[in-house]
């Protein structure tokens, strides 16, 4: 499998690792029920050679993070764990960007703390705060980064205007939005990622599932290929563009090594054109 240069220092296999399923449901708020299993996915995606793992400081409430640190730490070399900060949880049915300094930086504070590390690899805003200038949340972030508590800055769910107003600021390594097989709606946000050498890290790659079932939209090509309709999804991501880094999510073990089976799955140019005719948005 390629690997890939995430703000020209982090070289992490392209086949990610979204850590955000294993939390409670519902609404992602609670600690897993199963705690040992949880711990045992994330290791066992570190055994299979996965080295990007997402979480957010937002997920259960700052569990998610100390839930990698209790599986992970010490970090194997070259493992990159990715977080994000600005979206508040006040109850389990709601998130609420925040984007105060006083509040981005506190959080930032915490997720070192949780994770363990001395300088996050790659903190993400996990939502722009509609309230405040774009440019004044870069600063934060950019703040943080001459600080050295964080290496490089990331985005998520912005649009290409957005993205340039933040690079105005300061240098952006990622893009974290919704993208898959069926949904491309930030179809012009990945392909400028991908003209200005940003990675474009696409969440709910497999639509929480819904892309796996035999009789789903991939089902047939998957069939023809030999392999499942997760992976066939995984698939089409990672041909889709080289800069595309997909963190497919599950609490599952047997799911997770399906997923990161996916590497080696093969389209050809025919099933690969048919595949991308499926788009809906
Ligand atoms: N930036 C953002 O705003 C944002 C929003 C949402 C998510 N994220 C990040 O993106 C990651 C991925 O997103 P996601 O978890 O929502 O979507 P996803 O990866 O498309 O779907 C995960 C869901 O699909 C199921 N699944 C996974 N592999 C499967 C397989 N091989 N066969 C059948 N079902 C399978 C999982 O259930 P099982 O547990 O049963 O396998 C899980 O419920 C998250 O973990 C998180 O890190 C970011």
């Amino acid at each position: 499998m390629s690997d890939i240069v995430i703000g020209g220092d982090l070289t992490v296999d392209r086949l990610g690792y979204g850590a955000m399923r294993l939390s409670g449901d519902p609404g992602i708020f609670t600690p897993p029920k199963d705690r040992a299993a949880a711990v045992a996915v994330l290791r066992r995606a570190v055994e299979l050679g996965v080295n990007f793992i997402d979480t957010a400081d937002a997920y259960a409430l700052g569990d998610n993070e100390r839930l990698i640190a209790e599986a992970l730490h010490p970090y194997a070399d070259g493992v990159v764990i990715a977080t994000k900060g600005g979206n508040t949880r006040p109850s389990a049915d709601e998130w609420v960007p925040l984007g105060q300094p006083a509040y981005i930086r506190q959080q930032a504070e915490l997720s070192l703390r949780r994770l363990n590390v001395e300088t996050i690899d790659l903190y993400q805003l996990h939502r722009l705060d509609p309230n405040l200038p774009v440019a004044d949340q870069i600063e934060t972030v950019a703040d943080l980064q001459k600080q050295g508590k964080i290496r490089h800055i990331g985005l998520s769910e912005v649009t290409v205007d957005q993205l340039k107003e933040a690079q105005q600021v300061a240098p952006i390594a990622s893009v974290q939005n919704l993208y898959n097989l069926i949904n491309r709606q930030s179809e012009d946000v990945l392909e400028y990622t991908a003209e200005q050498g940003i990675a474009f890290i696409p969440w709910f790659p497999i639509a929480a599932g819904e892309h796996a079932g035999p009789d789903g939209p991939v089902g047939r090509i998957a069939a023809e290929v030999g392999a499942t309709p997760a992976q066939t999804a995984l698939a089409w991501l990672l041909r889709r563009s080289d800069n595309i880094v997909p963190i497919p999510g599950t609490s599952s073990i047997a799911h997770l090594e399906e997923n990161v089976a996916a590497r080696g799955v093969v389209l050809t140019d025919d099933q690969y054109a048919t595949l991308d005719g499926l788009a809906s948005a």
